[in-house]
């Protein structure tokens, strides 16, 4: 009998299991905290770790093809990373060691695909001091992106358009006239600027600043003790930027309630959308202009719509509303009238004090990250609820355990320049198998176990042992008897080209009892032709035969 007839049997005889726990599915348990504050999966073959994720809902309507990105942190989670899930929630990519990452996109700059995120310092007062990141498809870093005048970085938007500029939220203290707050002739506020800068020279091409357009009277932010030296006041809260074709831009401020529309050939105000300065007519009986404490406002619908995460709470007004919800407001810029024409309420009427994103995918469906709310919903451009998940458990809702700035969806390909990792242990019930994982390899398709008795013999005499079809993150093969001693794992795509191998083991120096034994006629007059190796704890384990 030759090994391939043997295999085949062995295949045939053990289903492909897959080293991934699987995913949580509607687990109350898992919303009530039995699982832990931060439930994670770890692998065999490697360091990383992920979010478990508990899907509430899910739908073949659902943007499936799509990967979702996430930049969990929080008070439960040990590493803020970048993260890459697929729809089932099964790790694609992650990255950490940065002091806090923010809004991972996926973003063309100059006919390219780029990885995009913020990552610094986010202790500042409820905004960041940092850089802006860009990894290519093989998630080499390509650029790291500060903000024009030797100002900080902030980390709530990074846009690149078209033109390979990048729009930038900045915020520095200046020294202000807050006396019609109560507050010093000079105290200090943190003044916001949105910036354009050109991304091959750093060049400012363009700059906003709010106080130049607002009053600090307009805000409903409540001073406090803020406003004086050393507590400078956020009276504006700028938290994104977008520019449509005609060349003027879109800032959204958290703490005005408004979403600014801004020439970009004068910097002068065009109109404002909500808040104390409001300018338009709501058609929608004040349903359409009402948002507050809002994130991540867009145009949509050929620059006619405007898209927004309206957290309608902030963490002084947490009763303001009963629900956080998505909106789209047509807007006619000529009447001055504004109609709300689609609402996202989550089913589970998720309100959360901070952050959030509102994206509108390609089929039309919109997404929604419910940022210091670990949590993302994908929802039917009517407004049903399609898909429903969460990444941290719902009874520490709002206590800032585990969040992510935005959650976006996005299509992505990668292709890491390292080798698939790959270790063999025993699993829990002490069978010995080969793991395997790649972190960020987006298109391997199958994942191909081969074996030869000499790691230096010629590529033909690797002999391909077990072919299994990736699915989730991590892959693992049972061990057989009679495998040649060396082994490595091989990864191929759709069209069975090798993107990458593994490194070699040893079974030898990787201590797996038994397995690595030549044909053994006792087992085939046993009538065992083959079978898993032996438990660690097996009395009848015996090295001897492959030490020497
Ligand atoms: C500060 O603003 C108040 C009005 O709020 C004004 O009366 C006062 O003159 C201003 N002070 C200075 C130094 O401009
Ligand atoms: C890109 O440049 C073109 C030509 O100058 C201009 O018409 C267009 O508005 C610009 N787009 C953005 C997003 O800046
Ligand atoms: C946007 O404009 C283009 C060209 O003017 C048109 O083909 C398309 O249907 C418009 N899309 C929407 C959503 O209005
Ligand atoms: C809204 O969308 C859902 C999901 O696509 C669909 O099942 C439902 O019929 C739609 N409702 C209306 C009123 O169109
Ligand atoms: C030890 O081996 C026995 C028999 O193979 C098995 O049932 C048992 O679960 C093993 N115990 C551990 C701790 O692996």
């Amino acid at each position: 009998m030759t090994l391939s007839t043997l295999l085949c049997l062995a295949i045939f005889l053990f289903p492909q299991i897959q080293a991934d726990e699987v995913f949580f599915v509607n687990d109350v348990e898992y919303d009530s905290g039995f699982y832990g504050n931060y439930p994670i999966q770890r692998y065999k073959s490697t360091q990383v770790t992920s979010p478990r994720v508990n899907i509430l809902q899910s739908s073949p309507e659902c943007s499936n093809d799509l990967l979702t990105m996430i930049t969990q942190r929080g008070w439960s989670v040990a590493e803020p990373s970048a993260t890459i899930l697929d729809h089932d929630g099964h790790l694609v990519w992650t990255v950490g060691g940065y002091n806090q990452v923010y809004n991972l996109m996926v973003q063309e700059y100059q006919g390219d695909q780029y990885l995009t995120f913020w990552a610094g310092d986010d202790t500042v007062g409820g905004h960041g001091a940092g850089y802006y990141y860009m990894l290519d498809t093989s998630y080499r870093q390509v650029a790291k992106v500060a903000a024009a005048n030797g100002l900080s970085g902030d980390l709530h938007d990074f846009q690149i358009t078209e033109n390979g500029t990048a729009l930038i939220t900045v915020y520095d203290i200046i020294t202000a006239n807050l006396t019609a707050l109560g507050k010093p002739e000079n105290g200090d506020l943190w003044e916001c600027r949105a910036q354009e800068i050109d991304l091959a020279t750093g060049k400012l091409i363009f700059e906003w600043r709010a106080l130049e357009h607002y009053s600090i009277t307009d805000t409903y932010r409540d001073i406090g003790d803020d406003g004086v030296t050393g507590r400078a006041f956020d009276f504006f809260h700028m938290n994104s930027i977008d520019k449509d074709d005609k060349g003027n831009y879109l800032v959204s401020s958290r703490y005005m309630h408004s979403v600014t529309y801004i020439s970009g050939a004068t910097g002068q105000i065009i109109w404002v959308l909500g808040g104390k300065r409001n300018m338009f007519t709501d058609l929608s009986e004040g349903e359409a202009t009402n948002f507050a404490y809002q994130h991540d406002a867009r145009w949509t619908e050929n620059d006619t719509v405007v898209s927004l995460f309206n957290n309608a709470i902030d963490d002084a007004h947490p009763d303001l509303a009963p629900y956080t919800r998505g909106m789209r407001i047509k807007l006619d810029q000529e009447k001055m009238t504004a109609e709300l024409i689609g609402e996202y309420i989550n089913p589970h009427q998720i309100k959360t004090v901070s952050q959030g994103s509102f994206q509108n995918l390609p089929n039309g469906n919109v997404f929604m990250g419910y940022g210091a709310t670990a949590a993302f919903t994908e929802y039917s451009s009517n407004g049903t609820a399609l898909c429903d998940a969460h990444y941290g458990p719902q009874f520490l809702y709002g206590t800032g355990n585990v969040q992510s700035y935005r959650a976006y969806k996005f299509e992505w390909h990668g292709f890491p320049l390292t080798n698939p990792d790959i270790a063999i242990l025993p699993d829990d019930e002490g069978n010995w198998k080969v793991y395997t994982s790649w972190n960020g390899a987006t298109e391997v398709f199958a994942w191909i176990l081969q074996g030869a008795s000499d790691p230096e013999v010629a590529e033909d005499d690797w002999e391909d042992l077990e072919s299994i079809t990736k699915i989730g993150f991590e892959t693992s093969f049972q061990i057989y008897e009679l495998y040649p001693r060396y082994m490595r794992i091989v990864a191929v795509n759709k069209e069975n080209l090798v993107l990458g191998m593994s490194n070699p083991l040893d079974g030898v120096v990787e201590k797996v009892p038994l397995c690595f034994t030549r044909p053994n006629p006792r087992f085939i007059s046993n009538g065992r032709r083959f079978g898993a190796c032996l438990p660690l704890n097996s009395t009848t384990t015996n090295h001897a035969h492959w030490k020497s």
